[in-house]
């Protein structure tokens, strides 16, 4: 199978940067580099986790490049782990001409791209993406950055990379929970952007599952296609990007208010999106039989860790904190169809209140 390449447009010029995805990426990280970066001087950045898992298949397909380590997952995506990877970049003697290849999931990419961003004023990054989460949604876009006592990516950049190469087959090591949890990022695309994936989904989920590679390739090109598509037209998120918060308003509430320990964040993120179909049903804007299957497909995706025991009322107090409040209010991205959304300022408290006590939450 060739690698399917994805263009994303950045900045207000004409700059473009590549997806490529395939099956066989990681085994061709040497030639494609050369392609992305003219051969230039490189240092892999992952984690003990990933690298553990897939170092020895990175080293193949890219011998000879040197690496460092630093600690992932969220409790380690703050300021004081970025400082340890420019000591590092330091110690490797990485100059204004070396390129950072990130192998890792989201925290690490975010993580590694601000510490690139900054380092030496930017250096070149290229991204390799070892989580669904990170290669259907983090990699793309050129946004970077950690975590900060008052809340999630608070401290940012924005730096696109030269390149994203995915390869799904390094999706085959990752907890059965995380592969899952970014299922419901996949399930959002196809809510948002496309009744072919959502179709898709829905009747190859079984595969997709079991990790079959042609179907796997496929569903990750289309959620790929649909986020460097949005971020092409709406890079900074004044517009169109904020339709990628469809079930993000209620999942980072869910997240907060149960302190970033009980979900994955697309565990949340499913939640969520039961949420918002549920406004949009009862507001009758959505037609029923599509609420039904969003919601029989998120169901599937389960079992997600239980909300019953959470209070609405402070759910939704959650959400007033949420960045995306504007001015004061609240935007919410409601589903019309499936493949079709509608963001609103006028999802009322109360209303919000009735759609979670329909979920289940006291
Ligand atoms: N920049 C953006 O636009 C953007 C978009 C969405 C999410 N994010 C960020 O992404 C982060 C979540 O990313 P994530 O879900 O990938 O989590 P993660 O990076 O924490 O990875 C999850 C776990 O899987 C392990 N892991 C990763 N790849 C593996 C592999 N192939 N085999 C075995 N283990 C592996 C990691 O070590 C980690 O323990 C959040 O911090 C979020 O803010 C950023
Ligand atoms: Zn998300």
């Amino acid at each position: 199978m060739a690698p399917i390449q994805i263009r994303v447009r950045t900045g207000s010029s004409q700059a473009h940067y590549p997806i490529v995805i395939g099956s066989d990426v990681s085994a061709r990280l040497a030639e494609l580099l050369d392609r992305f970066d003219g051969g230039r001087r490189r240092l892999l950045v992952s984690s003990p986790r990933v690298w553990s898992a897939l170092g020895t298949r990175i080293r193949s397909g890219l011998p000879g490049v040197p690496h460092v380590l630093a600690p992932d997952g969220e409790q380690s995506k703050h300021l004081r782990t970025v400082v340890r990877l420019y000591d590092a970049m330091a110690r490797a003697g990485v100059d204004r001409g070396t390129v950072i290849v990130v192998v890792g999931g989201g925290v690490l990419g975010d993580m590694a791209g601000l510490a690139a961003a900054t380092w030496l004023r930017g250096l070149a990054l290229v991204h390799v993406p070892t989580t669904v989460v990170a290669q259907v949604d983090s990699a793309i876009g050129g946004k970077v950055g950690v975590n900060h006592a008052r809340g999630k990516n608070l401290i940012g950049a924005f730096h696109p990379p030269l390149a994203v190469l995915t390869d799904p087959s390094l999706l085959s090591t990752l907890p059965r929970r995380e592969f899952q949890a970014g299922l419901y990022e996949v399930v959002k695309y196809g809510v948002i952007a496309s009744p072919p994936l959502f179709r898709r989904v829905e009747r190859g989920l079984a595969a997709i599952e079991a990790q079959e590679l042609r179907m796997l390739v496929g569903v990750i090109a289309e959620c790929s296609r649909i986020k460097a598509r949005v971020v092409s037209a709406d890079e900074h998120e004044t517009g169109v990007r904020r339709i990628l918060n469809f079930g993000h308003t209620i999942g980072h509430a869910l997240e907060a208010v149960t302190e970033y320990r009980r979900f994955r964040h697309g565990e949340a993120v499913g939640w969520g999106m039961l949420a918002a179909t549920e406004i949009s049903r009862a507001r009758a804007e959505l037609p029923e039989s599509d609420a039904t299957r969003i919601a029989a497909l998120v169901d599937r995706l389960g079992p997600r860790p239980p909300i019953d025991d959470l209070s609405a009322a402070a759910c939704v107090a959650a959400t007033r904190r949420d960045k995306k409040v504007i001015r004061g209010r609240l935007h919410f991205v409601l589903p019309t169809a499936i493949g079709a959304t509608r963001i609103t300022a006028d999802v009322s408290e109360p209303e919000l209140t009735r759609a979670l006590r329909r979920l289940g939450m006291p």
